[in-house]
């Protein structure tokens, strides 16, 4: 039985005293990115395996690890998306988009699949708002991206995030680079754990990013990556770091940060935190100037970013970061009988046609009830249609929070709600109504 009334480990509901949470957060964050030029693209919740290998890469935990994967009853080997960047690639090439002017920016709301040991902030099924820039490789598009997500955070109230930046330099620097910490990390093998010891010859620069203690002591004096990269790279971190200086975007540099994906070139980059736990990424990011052609694309750069909207709801709420109160029942049209049920479905229906946010009974509850009920949804004003209210064609509309009663012909209603300045509802999200509006 607890199978039917269980979610899966690592799943989590969003309650409806919680969802305008995050339709708030969606929305703000699409607002914004509109701002910098990007559009939303939409993509399958499931792709073919081959392309999470290609890209994210066979080595990392995601790929080896972490995804659902299955076969289908054609069997072909499907997963669901443990990310959006290779999806949103493979579509961009797909469909032509990158056939057109350059750059090409999209936007995503995606949920992504990773089975992870679930614990605070890490969840198997989570949620990413992201953008992607294909076809620039300059510095500027860098900064433009870690702008955006700047403002975003800013926008929405989060406080105490710290934005670390590191290049990982392209693949021929890197090349020198492994073969250093390779050298580095051989010299204390037999101290290294069982995973790291894996990844020596194939993906070292993982090993930076162990949380294994011993691991980590060791890791602090291997080789850093900016003494290894090449001048194309190091002045392209140059023009990224001049930019977020005019922005006075502060940042520290961490030549740890090495990200869990395979597809990152130059720079790098997270917004982490202490207030929300252990998981304190909340965003992470970088270049990819080499995965597009390696889809099988044109040789095109890209860079993006994706931030994980359950940790980015946690800061917010850690920030005491505002979100927009819920919108508040306008009135409610209660009846006694029949007749005058039907007159009360009626005029909340045109309420609704409005923009306001209207209630009568649906239940059959007694007057008394009702108007509990009506209580309960903090509703801003209220009547009751009977009788006498039918025969008149107007009932004595209450101001809940001052008592006050008014007289309101049917017909007045709407008039009469939009004189009163009430809010309407536009797009979930509560606006004050506005007269001239009418
Ligand atoms: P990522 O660092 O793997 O990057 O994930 C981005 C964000 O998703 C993390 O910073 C975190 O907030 C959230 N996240 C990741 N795993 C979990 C989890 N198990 N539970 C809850 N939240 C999680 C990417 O996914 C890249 N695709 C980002 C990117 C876009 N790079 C370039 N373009």
């Amino acid at each position: 039985m607890a199978l039917l009334t269980q979610a899966p480990k690592g799943t989590q509901d969003v309650l409806p005293q919680e969802s305008y949470k995050w339709q708030y957060v969606e929305q703000l964050t699409m607002e914004i990115a509109k701002l910098y030029g990007f559009q939303e693209m939409r993509v399958p919740t499931f792709e073919h395996t081959e392309l999470f290998n290609r890209s994210v890469g066979d080595t990392t935990d995601v790929v080896q690890k972490e995804m659902y994967t299955f076969l289908d009853k054609g069997n072909r080997s499907i997963t669901l998306r443990p990310e959006g960047t290779a999806g949103m690639a493979r579509a961009a090439i797909q469909n032509g988009l990158l056939n057109g002017a350059l750059p090409v920016k999209v936007s995503y709301n995606v949920s992504c699949f990773r089975y992870e040991k679930p614990q605070a902030g890490r969840l198997r099924e989570f949620h990413q708002f992201g953008a992607e820039v294909y076809g620039s490789d300059s510095p500027a598009c860098d900064a433009e991206v870690i702008a955006m997500v700047h403002e975003i955070f800013d926008t929405l109230g989060v406080k105490d995030l710290t934005l670390e930046l590191n290049s990982i330099g392209c693949p021929t620097c890197r090349a020198e680079y492994h073969k250093a910490l390779i050298a580095y990390f051989k010299a204390h093998q037999e101290k290294l754990c069982e995973t790291c010891l894996g990844r020596l010859e194939k993906n070292p620069m993982r090993i930076l990013d162990c949380k294994s203690p011993v691991c980590a002591e060791i890791a602090k004096d291997a080789p850093k990556v900016l003494d290894y990269i090449c001048d194309d790279c190091k002045s392209h971190f140059e023009g990224l770091k001049n930019r977020l200086d005019s922005l006075k975007i502060p940042y520290i540099i961490n030549p740890n940060i090495v990200r869990g994906l395979d597809y990152y070139t130059k720079t790098v980059f997270e917004f982490v935190t202490n207030s929300i736990g252990a998981q304190g990424t909340v965003c992470g990011g970088g270049r990819y100037d080499g995965m597009i052609e390696q889809l099988g694309g044109p040789k095109l750069a890209g860079i993006g970013f994706a931030m994980g909207l359950e940790r980015l709801i946690k800061v917010m709420e850690a920030s005491g970061a505002e979100f927009p109160q819920r919108t508040p029942c306008t009135i409610y049209i209660g009846s006694i009988g029949e007749e005058a049920s039907v007159k009360a479905f009626a005029l909340v229906n045109e309420l609704r046609k409005e923009g306001f946010y209207a209630e009568c009974d649906t239940v059959g509850r007694s007057v008394k009830a009702q108007m509990k009920y009506a209580d309960k949804l903090g509703c801003q004003f209220s009547c009751i249609l009977g009788d006498n209210e039918l025969a008149a064609g107007k009932a004595l509309v209450k101001n809940m929070s001052t008592g006050e009663t008014k007289e309101v012909a049917f017909d007045d209603l709407v008039d009469f709600i939009y004189d009163e300045q009430v809010s309407v509802i536009t797009c979930g999200i509560e606006q004050a109504n506005i007269t001239e509006e009418k």
